[in-house]
């Protein structure tokens, strides 16, 4: 046995027997080392100001699904500007209806209009998609305005955050103040209702049927940076520190796991029982809903999450959307059985206050590799 191989073995075992190391081998955290809006790289021909680049950067710290974040920008003049959706960033396996796609887009336009607001732009957005596949999603216009006082530290900050999450019931005034930012259709069920524990079954259920499919194993596996120089070279995608795989484990897997190993039977049963941990810890489950399916709906609804979302820190509730039962056949099915008609969710997210709200780790590609 070689020396990488003794590491690798001994290292493993401790990360199979989930032994806690505290921050043994901890990790620098890369996105403090890469951040920032690249406007240096301006001068590629785009008619783009400074502010643009801004105001952009800060869109892109938007969440998506598996980080993929499916977004483009054309810049059409200085202050017109179309969000596109880039077909090589959805998840036809998990997201066949682009669903969530177009909630991260949401997401995106939502930070993109707190930036500009910001930095004194009225941005205006006009829905263009009509269908869920296409790939113009809406034009921006960029007017003059009054700057607005909306600190951008909240949109550098956000973060999903999935451990740590403490029992203690949400406080009826921060569910007033998340319901005011979405705008309603906002629903709370604490862990100890019935329904909110359907809800941690069911995520629960679903989590482990799409973790026995191959196909979505694979597209999961697809998305998975698990060195730093795959996280640097691609900078989206879920990494050690996104998985919140802390510790030695995470030091090992980041130098020692290969990315097929994700597909493996170790790492799903190992995801599995931490998804069965997850999902009893916190307060309960938020669920945000929509009036209808339509493409406009859903840039909607991303954006009321996107909203709250952004002043979840400061309420120190950490948010952690666990999707599966939006996605799995099985999991539609029972929501369909567990819903009003009229009822759409379109996130149904973990909540929960916590002690320690850590800073945002995901990496995002800079705005140079989003301009087209
Ligand atoms: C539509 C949507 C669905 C998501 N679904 C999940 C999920 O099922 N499980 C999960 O752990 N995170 C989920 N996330 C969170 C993303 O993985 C996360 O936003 C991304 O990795 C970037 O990390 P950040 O939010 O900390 O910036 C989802 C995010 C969005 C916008």
């Amino acid at each position: 046995m070689n020396r990488r191989e003794f590491i690798r073995q001994g290292a493993a075992v401790s990360l199979l027997m989930g032994t806690g190391l505290g921050n043994l081998g901890c990790s620098r955290n890369l996105r403090d080392e890469i951040a920032g809006p690249d406007i240096g790289a301006a001068g590629k021909g785009t008619a783009l100001a400074p502010w643009g680049w801004e105001i952009l950067y800060y869109a892109s710290l938007a969440p998506s699904g598996h980080n993929s974040q499916p977004w483009f920008v054309r810049i059409e003049s200085e202050d017109v500007w179309v969000v596109g959706s880039d077909p090589r960033r959805w998840l036809p396996e998990v997201d066949p209806d682009n669903r969530e796609a177009l909630l991260s887009m949401g997401a995106f336009l939502e930070n993109l209009v707190q930036a500009a607001s910001a930095n004194g732009f009225e941005a205006e957005v006009e829905v263009l998609a009509k269908k869920r596949h296409d790939q113009d999603v809406a034009r921006v216009r960029l007017s003059q305005g009054k700057a607005k006082e909306i600190p951008l530290s909240r949109i550098t900050t956000r973060r999903t955050l999935k451990t740590g999450l403490l029992s203690r019931e949400l406080l009826a005034a921060d569910i007033r103040r998340m319901e005011a930012l979405t705008g309603g259709g906002l629903y709370y069920f604490p862990n100890a209702s019935e329904h909110g524990q359907w809800m941690a079954e069911a995520a629960l259920e679903n989590f482990r049927i799409q973790f026995e499919n191959e196909a979505a194993m694979s597209e999961a596996a697809a998305w998975t940076r698990l060195s730093d120089r795959d996280a640097v070279k691609f900078r989206d995608g879920l990494t050690p520190d996104g998985m919140e795989i802390h510790g030695l484990a995470g030091w090992w897997v980041r130098h020692f796991m290969d990315v097929d190993e994700v597909r493996g039977k170790t790492w799903r049963s190992k995801a599995i029982d931490k998804v069965a941990g997850q999902v009893r810890e916190g307060a309960g489950w938020l669920v945000i809903t929509s009036p209808g399916k339509d493409v406009a709906d859903l840039i909607e609804a991303g954006r009321r999450f996107q909203r709250m979302a952004l002043m979840a820190r400061e309420m120190n509730i950490a948010l952690h959307p666990m999707t599966q039962t939006l996605e799995e056949p099985h999991g539609k099915g029972q929501i369909r059985e567990n819903h009003e008609p009229g009822m759409i969710p379109q996130f149904m997210l973990r909540a929960g206050y916590v002690d320690d709200y850590p800073d945002p780790v995901s990496l995002r590609r800079p705005v140079s590799w989003f301009l087209i």
